[in-house]
């Protein structure tokens, strides 16, 4: 079903009025009109922010309440989330708070927003560098069909980014998904196919269906964030700051290398792993000062507990292990790899 469609039927279901759409100036700039046929049915209002992270805030989420508060929404309004994983997650934030919980919709604009941060709940915003450390798990009411015609405006980085995510998807669930993204010589909007969306989307609510705050199943999905993270805030603190997907691209490959050191991890699946990852994304050269300089960075990750951290173990491509624990200094030992 076309994707303003299946919205348009979603608020019929539901009896909605008022809809409050959240956007940010680069998605506004370029689908100024996507969204125009919702206000022949609805009363549409649209609030637009700056693009990227620093709107992820709660000064940003003040700012829009108190616009909903001025336009005396009650607690029927549905918010529209139009964009990418930012809005997704500072929209949301909002809706779940706002007079204790309103009804809200993602519809995703990023590759990572369609595979990842559109679903699942996890709502939060930024506190000056730590991320997300403010939020709450509010499912979103409805989840518009991925609309893959948005991948067409999306810079490369931002692309890449997505593909990272969907590079773990397939490296945790699907042997069959590796080898078709394996195929691709060179990642451009038009070689996403929708069935690789939606692998990653099925999986996904699979897991959060399982345990929805994050105590079990979910955490597999944190495959490669844990240094991924670690790696993100290292950059960014340098003024040189990666898209999330990217660095988890770097993420996945330690925690590969990890289980391939501790003879999890078959030595020749690490290689096409690599081998695939090469393709797509520039990696760092690994030596002891990068090393010492990500550690702090991984000490302050919100998964660290006792000095130790969690890393997730890869058995075999489409195979994930169970979390396990490893001290810092273990979990670390990036040095003897190449
Ligand atoms: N809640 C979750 O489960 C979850 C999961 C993963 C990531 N996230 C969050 O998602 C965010 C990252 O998401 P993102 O990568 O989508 O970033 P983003 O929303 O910042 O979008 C990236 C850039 O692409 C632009 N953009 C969006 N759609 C576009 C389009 N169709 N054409 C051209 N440009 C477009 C945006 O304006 C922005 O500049 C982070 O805040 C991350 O923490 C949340």
């Amino acid at each position: 079903m076309n994707t303003l469609t299946a919205v348009s039927d979603f608020l019929r279901r539901n009896g909605a009025r008022e809809v409050l759409v959240l956007t940010d100036r680069n998605v506004d700039a370029l689908y100024p009109q996507y969204l125009s046929p919702l206000a022949e049915t609805w009363s549409c209002h649209k609030i637009v922010v700056s693009a990227g992270e620093s709107s992820k805030s709660i000064e940003q989420a003040t700012a829009i309440w108190e616009e909903m508060l001025d336009r005396q929404y009650d607690r029927e309004v549905v918010v529209l989330n139009f964009g990418g994983g930012m809005i997704c997650d500072l929209g949301g934030f909002v809706a779940a708070t706002y007079k204790r919980g309103v009804r809200y919709v993602n519809l995703p604009t990023t590759l990572l927003a369609m595979i990842d941060a559109a679903v699942g709940g996890k709502t939060a915003v930024n506190h000056h560098y730590t991320k997300n450390c403010i939020g709450v798990f509010r499912q979103p009411d409805f989840i518009a069909p991925a609309d893959t015609q948005f991948l067409d405006t999306l810079p490369h980085p931002e692309l890449l980014s997505g593909f990272g995510e969907m590079l773990k998807y397939a490296l945790i669930s699907s042997h069959t998904f590796f080898q078709e993204l394996e195929q691709l010589d060179r990642l451009t909007p038009g070689v996403v196919r929708k069935n690789w969306i939606d692998a990653c989307v099925r999986f996904k609510e699979s897991r959060v269906s399982a345990d929805f705050e994050d105590r079990g199943a979910r955490r597999v999905l944190n495959f490669g964030h844990t240094y991924g993270h670690a790696y993100e805030s290292w950059c960014a603190a340098q003024g040189d700051p990666v898209p999330h997907g990217v660095a988890v691209a770097v993420g996945m490959v330690i925690e590969c290398r990890l289980s391939a050191q501790a003879g999890i991890l078959p030595q020749e699946e690490l290689e096409r792993i690599e081998q695939l990852v090469r393709r797509h994304f520039v990696m760092p050269d690994w030596n002891e000062a990068l090393r010492n300089r990500l550690l702090p960075y991984l000490a302050q990750d919100k998964k660290v507990c006792n000095g130790a951290v969690t890393t997730i173990p890869l058995r075999h491509i489409g195979l994930i292990g169970q979390p396990r624990m490893l001290s810092l200094n273990d979990g670390m030992t990036l040095s003897s790899m190449k």
